[in-house]
């Protein structure tokens, strides 16, 4: 572990700096041999139907030079093996909802935008799994299982819009990761194109628990399109509860809420979800959704319990205890399924609320451990003073998973890297405590520069080999994931000298 350099922010240099590398005649070839190889319609090569794959939620952004929309496995090999063999980089996405620009086009080349493959593909209900097509938006795949009893666990915020190939990328989270695990913990199998062009199937379709071999499921899962195209994937579906009970306690402040997550756990309950939101956050969500936030709350957690109901029925009543013990001023119970849905909606929804606040938001995705709530939401204060930052929170209390929002102006000089300093401060912070750098959201271009803060030159090494090992040119989602040279000067190794033509983040 190590400290970042002091020429900070690199982030903003990443995105001042993003070009295609590219030559124009080679993409000009390029586009030609990819029209005429895939059906119309495919391939998108006019500049102003390029320019929306060129963002994500982040704040950074660059142009792509090609987009194709395929609808078949079949497609994506083709694209990657006339991408490859004219050494143009492909970027893949979903519905662009990431927050760390892990689908921004850093060099340019040809995005492959896989929301036209969004069929789910079976639900095989007696076995309890489905297989999609990674452009499948989450929530449908819910609603799909939903008449067989059974329901797609990872739920996040963006889920009503994010697609399950993206959440595969990013190894996303939700609220409801507390319990049941991130996307991770969901995935049997994935069918997938590589750098070469080949389709392989990895894990076990059949839902095996224990495939024989490497685990490049757990590998591809969170490597955000660096190492293979997912074309297909098979998930774990779980059986809809008996019962479910939601719960909103209301507190003065902000500790005494967070007090209330690390006394809940210890007493050995583990709720489904267990969020928190501070006063800022409840007041523009109920301006926006009117579902009954509290207007002059320090902070609010949400909390949801599900299974047999008699044991989620004392549990609630546990929790109620436990809440005005730790200084709740009213814990409401949700009566109806309306209203734990109208709860819910506005904490999922929390995020696009900030619009009203401020024109930009550079939204963090820390980790501490539990236990060190207090301290972090404290440092979260000092932070926004020193900054002189309004810094929103909604959060994932239970898994310590922080997302302070700190606001900003990108079109006022400074704003943008203060927001970054701030927001480096933050993550070192969290690793002094313990904690790590990302939660759910993924590295992208956003977080690389942290990575040193938790990985030492020979972890990072590591990763750079396997990285290597399925991309050697690094043609997929270049600038992603690994360090920039500038965060590397302090990590470097003289050990690793030797390699570092094939270690494409050392300087
Ligand atoms: C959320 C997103 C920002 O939890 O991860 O609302
Ligand atoms: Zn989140």
């Amino acid at each position: 572990m190590t400290s970042l350099p002091s020429s900070q922010p690199t982030v903003a240099q990443t995105f001042l700096s993003a070009n295609p590398i590219s030559a124009p005649h080679t993409l000009d070839t390029l586009a030609d041999t990819l029209a005429r190889a895939l059906p119309p319609g495919v391939v998108l090569r006019q500049p102003a139907e390029l320019v929306s794959y060129g963002y994500d939620a982040s704040f950074l952004s660059a142009r792509p030079d090609l987009v194709t929309l395929p609808t078949t496995t079949e497609q994506v090999a083709t694209i990657v093996r006339l991408a490859t063999a004219a050494g143009v980089p492909i970027v893949p996405r979903g519905s662009g909802t990431g927050l760390c620009g892990g689908a921004v086009p850093a060099r340019g080349g040809v995005v492959i935008s896989l929301t036209r493959m969004n069929s789910i593909h079976r639900i095989d209900a007696r076995n309890r799994r489905a297989t999609v097509a990674p452009g499948v938006i989450n929530l449908d795949l819910t609603r799909a299982a939903a008449p067989y009893g059974l329901y797609y666990a990872p739920d996040p915020a963006s889920q009503k819009i994010s697609t399950i190939g993206g959440n595969v990328a990013t190894n996303a989270g939700g609220p409801h990761c507390l319990a049941s695990g991130v996307t991770t913990n969901h995935v049997l199998a994935l069918e997938a194109v590589l750098p070469t062009g080949e389709t392989v199937w990895l894990g076990s379709e059949d839902g095996a628990l224990d495939a024989p071999g490497y685990d490049l499921v757990g590998a591809l899962t969170g490597s955000e399109g660096t190492l293979a195209l997912i074309t297909k994937i098979v998930v774990r579906l779980l059986p809809a509860p008996e019962a479910v009970e939601t719960l909103l306690a209301i507190y003065p402040d902000i500790a005494s809420g967070v007090n209330t997550v690390t006394a809940i756990i210890g007493a050995g309950i583990i709720p489904s979800a267990l969020e928190m939101m501070d006063g800022i956050v409840c007041q523009a969500v109920e301006r926006h959704f009117h579902v009954g936030y509290p207007q002059d709350a320090g902070s609010v957690l949400l909390i949801e319990l599900d299974g047999p109901r008699e044991a989620v029925a004392e549990q609630r009543q546990r929790i109620q205890r436990i809440c005005g013990a730790y200084g709740a001023r009213e814990v409401r119970v949700a009566r109806t399924t309306a209203e734990r849905a109208a709860l819910w909606a506005g904490r999922k929804g929390a995020a696009g609320t900030y619009g009203q606040l401020a024109p930009n938001y550079y939204l963090q995705d820390a980790v501490v451990p539990r236990s060190r709530l207090p301290q972090i939401m404290q440092r979260v204060a000092e932070i926004a003073r020193d900054y002189r930052l309004t810094i929103p929170n909604v959060f994932h209390a239970g898994d310590g998973n922080l997302h302070p929002a700190m606001l900003f102006d990108r079109t006022r000089p400074g704003d943008i890297e203060r927001v970054i300093t701030a927001g480096t401060e933050l993550l070192t912070a969290c690793v002094a405590m313990g904690g790590t750098v990302s939660g759910e959201h993924g590295i992208g271009m956003e977080k690389r520069d942290a990575l040193p803060l938790v990985f030492s030159a020979h972890d990072l090494a590591a990763m750079a080999r396997l990285r290597t090992a399925f991309d050697p040119h690094t043609l997929f989602n270049p600038e992603k994931l690994f360090p920039t040279a500038a965060s590397c000067v302090e990590v470097r190794d003289p050990t690793l000298l030797a390699d570092d033509a094939t270690h494409p983040w050392m300087c």
